[in-house]
C-alpha cells in the first residue's frame, strides 16, 4: 500500500452484492487494502468464489448469504460481523418496463432491493457505529440513471434517486458522529447485470458510450471499486454527502 491514507489494515467492511460484478470487485479491493471483508449476497455460489479470490490473495473474508430486503437477516449479519468501519451497499437489480406497463409487483421488488435494501444496511451498520461512538464510512450505490431519464427506467431510476436522497440525508444526520456517507453513481459498467441485457442493447450501450463519453468506452467493475475504496478510506476524510461518478465523463456539463 503506497499511500497510508488508503490502508484499511485493522478495519472491517460489510459489502452487499459481493457475489459478482461491482460488489465482488469492491470486496476484493477492500480486502487487498487490508480490510477484513464481510460479503453478503443472495448468491451463495458467487459468494464462495469471492471468498476464494480474497483468501488466495492473502486477505480475510467472511460470508453472509442473505437477501438485503430481509431486515432481520441484515441485522443478524451485521451483529455477527462485529465491529464494522465501512459499509458498501452495492446489491441491486435492473428492471425495465415502461410506466404504462409497470406492474405493482415490479415496482415493489425494485424499490425493495435497490432502495430498502440499501436503507436497511445503512441503518443497521450506522446504529452500531453510533452506539460504539466510532467513526465510519457508508457508501451507497446509485447510478447514472439519477442524472437522466430514459424509456423503461422509471422503477430503477426512482429507486436510485431515493438512494441519493438517503445518502445526502444520512450525511447530515451522521456527520456529527464522525460518520461519512457518500454515493457512487457509475455509468455503464461491464458486469453480469449488463451482460444480461440482450446483445443489441449491449451493442447500443457500447456505441453510445463511444459517442458521448469523453473516455469513449464502457467501464470495468474494478474502476468503480477504486472509487469505493477512495470513499471507504481516510483519503476522503473531508468528503460526505457527495455523489462520485465513475462514468467515463458522461453528463459532464458541456
Ligand atoms: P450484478 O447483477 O452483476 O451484481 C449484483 C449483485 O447483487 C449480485 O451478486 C446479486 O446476487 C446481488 N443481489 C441482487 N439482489 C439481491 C438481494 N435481494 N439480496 C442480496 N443480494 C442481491 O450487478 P452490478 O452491475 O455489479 O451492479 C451492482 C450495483 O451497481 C447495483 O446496485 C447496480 O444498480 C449498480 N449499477 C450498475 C451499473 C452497471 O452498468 N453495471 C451502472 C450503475 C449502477
Amino acid at each position: 500500500m503506497p499511500l497510508a491514507a488508503y490502508d484499511l489494515t485493522g478495519r472491517s467492511a460489510f459489502v452487499t452484492g459481493a457475489a459478482g460484478g461491482i460488489g465482488r470487485a469492491t470486496a476484493v479491493l477492500l480486502a487487498e487494502a487490508g480490510a477484513a471483508v464481510h460479503c453478503a449476497d443472495l448468491d451463495e455460489k458467487g459468494l464462495r468464489e469471492t471468498l476464494e479470490l480474497i483468501t488466495a490473495a492473502g486477505g480475510e473474508a467472511h460470508l453472509h448469504p442473505l437477501d438485503v430486503t430481509d431486515r432481520n437477516r441484515v441485522r443478524a449479519a451485521v451483529a455477527a460481523a462485529g465491529d464494522l468501519d465501512v459499509l458498501a451497499a452495492v446489491a441491486g437489480i435492473m428492471h425495465s418496463s415502461t410506466v404504462l406497463e409497470t406492474a405493482d409487483e415490479d415496482l415493489d421488488r425494485v424499490l425493495a432491493v435497490n432502495f430498502k435494501g440499501v436503507l436497511y444496511a445503512c441503518q443497521e451498520v450506522a446504529r452500531t457505529l453510533v452506539a460504539r461512538g466510532a467513526p465510519g464510512s457508508l457508501i451507497t450505490m446509485a447510478s447514472g440513471a439519477v442524472d437522466s431519464a430514459g424509456p423503461g427506467l422509471l422503477c430503477y431510476s426512482a429507486a436510485k434517486a431515493a438512494v441519493v436522497q438517503l445518502t445526502k440525508t444520512l450525511a447530515t444526520e451522521l456527520g456529527p458522529h464522525g460518520i461519512r456517507v457518500n454515493a457512487v453513481a457509475p455509468g455503464w459498467i461491464r458486469t453480469p447485470m449488463t451482460a444480461r441485457h440482450d446483445s443489441e442493447q449491449q451493442h447500443r450501450a457500447e456505441a453510445t458510450m463511444a459517442r458521448v463519453a469523453p473516455l469513449g468506452r464502457v467501464g470495468e467493475p474494478d474502476e468503480v471499486a477504486h472509487t469505493v475504496l477512495h470513499l471507504a478510506s481516510d483519503a476522503s476524510s473531508f468528503m460526505t454527502g457527495q455523489i462520485l461518478r465513475p462514468n467515463g465523463g458522461v453528463a459532464m456539463p458541456w
